[in-house]
């Protein structure tokens, strides 16, 4: 089976890396990155844009594209590639809406009774701050569309909300959702969907703030972790039926169905789950941790949902649980800084540790940085506390100047043991 991954980060990374060991899978991605070029042929689309990646695909002749970034997927890369015959896993731009419209999402969550944080959605600037008058603190404020992590604030005091206001207001547009702030533990609950079946993944968690105890600005995320124990039985069931399942339903009755990865973005409140986001993809860096920990079976299920028949099939997990920390540049998330080289790639690998490569250029004599998130470093271990002892193992070997990581990635799952 030929398969072409669009995409060129950690979590494209980690879809090729696993592919690769699956058998009769032939790899190509595009753009993909030095760390994909060791598994895949990678292809730079020939122009920006759903048409660049059509090129790429019309040469290749795929039997499968898996689409790894929501940017494409909100342009209509699927729509664009179906059309031309080809088969691919991700959503319509219809459906990634649930991505690319926080108030779309919101308007779904509604009609489809899914539990959630309550909200205003304001149109204009003075409706904006009279809400903000009237709200319980603290407060979350959200810009609707992509904002790539940079979009939310949580507001602990009326001042604090009106400047929040005016730079989303200035950086975003005039639509703002207002909501409630939520307590609790997130976790991000990932799903394989056809349209209509649906397999679900193990639950991850997301490190999102730059420093340690979740201190310091939101970024991209600085770490995930995957264990078993994340979720119990039970609250595993009730976000199938409350969160899943309703939006898959509700999805498919509207005509525009979900295929691909649903990911959604919980808070585990005492009241039980409560959506904060959907993603229309796998989370980064969650995939790297997920996917070290699938053993097989997921070019067929990739296959099958993109071809609408994932009823029965399942994933082959492996019980250790797994720990990826990011690495990340001098910076970031503010200004990321480039070009400085990157040492002990190897030696980390050595360690038995899998480095998943994300911001990394191939320069004149060494690999070297190229964006913030630069590097995912991955092991799994009997139990958590190993995995994490490995993992670090594995950080502990490499190098290069400004390099940024938290020394907590999962600690907050160390009391489930
Ligand atoms: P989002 O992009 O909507 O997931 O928001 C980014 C991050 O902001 C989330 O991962 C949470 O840490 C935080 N957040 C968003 N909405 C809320 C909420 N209603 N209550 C508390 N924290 C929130
Ligand atoms: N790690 C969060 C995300 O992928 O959106």
């Amino acid at each position: 089976m030929k398969i072409l991954v669009i995409g060129g980060g950690g979590r494209e990374h980690a879809i090729t890396w696993r592919l690769a060991q699956e058998t009769g899978v032939r790899l190509w991605a595009s753009p993909g990155n030095p760390g994909i070029a060791r598994v895949a042929t990678c292809l730079a689309p020939p122009r920006s844009g759903v048409d660049g990646y059509l090129q790429v695909a019309d040469s290749i002749q795929p039997d499968l594209t898996v689409v790894g970034p929501e940017a494409p997927l909100v342009a209509g890369l699927t729509d664009a590639f179906q059309s031309r015959g080809f088969r691919v896993l991700g959503p319509a731009r219809n459906a990634a809406q649930l991505e690319a419209s926080k108030i779309f999402a919101k308007h779904v969550m509604a009609e489809a009774a899914i539990p959630t944080a309550g909200y205003r959605v304001t149109q204009t600037p003075d409706e904006a701050s009279a809400c903000i008058r009237d709200f319980r603190y603290p407060l979350v404020l959200k810009a609707d569309g992509l904002a790539a992590g940079k979009g939310v604030v949580i507001a602990d005091n009326l001042p604090e909300a009106e400047s929040a206001l005016r730079t989303l207001r200035s950086s975003f547009g005039p639509r703002i959702l207002i909501e409630e702030f939520l307590q609790g533990e997130e976790a991000s609950f990932i799903v394989l969907s056809d349209g209509r079946n649906v397999l679900p993944l193990e639950a991850s968690q997301d490190h999102k703030t730059i420093h340690d105890d979740d201190k310091g600005p939101n970024t991209g995320g600085m770490g995930a972790y995957c264990d078993g124990r994340i979720l119990t039985a039970a609250q595993t069931a009730e976000i199938m039926d409350r969160v899943i399942r309703p939006t898959i339903h509700y999805m498919e009755a509207q005509g525009t169905p979900f295929s691909g990865f649903l990911y959604a973005g919980l808070m585990m409140t005492q009241q039980g789950p409560k959506v904060l986001e959907f993603n229309v993809r796998l989370g980064d860096p969650e995939a790297q941790s997920l996917l070290h920990r699938i053993q097989g079976g997921f070019a067929n299920a990739l296959f099958a949902a993109a071809s609408g028949k994932l009823g029965g099939v399942t994933l082959d997990w492996k019980s250790s649980p797994s720990v990826c920390v990011v690495l990340a540049s001098a910076g970031y998330p503010d200004q990321p800084r480039t070009g400085d080289p990157i040492s002990g790639v190897e030696q980390a690998e050595d360690t038995g540790a899998v480095v998943f490569q994300a911001g990394t250029r191939a320069g004149a004599t060494a690999l070297e940085t190229a964006g913030g998130r630069v590097l995912g470093v991955t092991a799994a271990g009997v139990d958590l506390r190993q995995a994490i002892d490995n993992a670090y193992r594995g950080v502990a070997a490499i190098h290069f100047d400004g390099m940024q990581f938290r020394k907590d990635i999962g600690r907050k799952g160390l009391k489930r043991w």
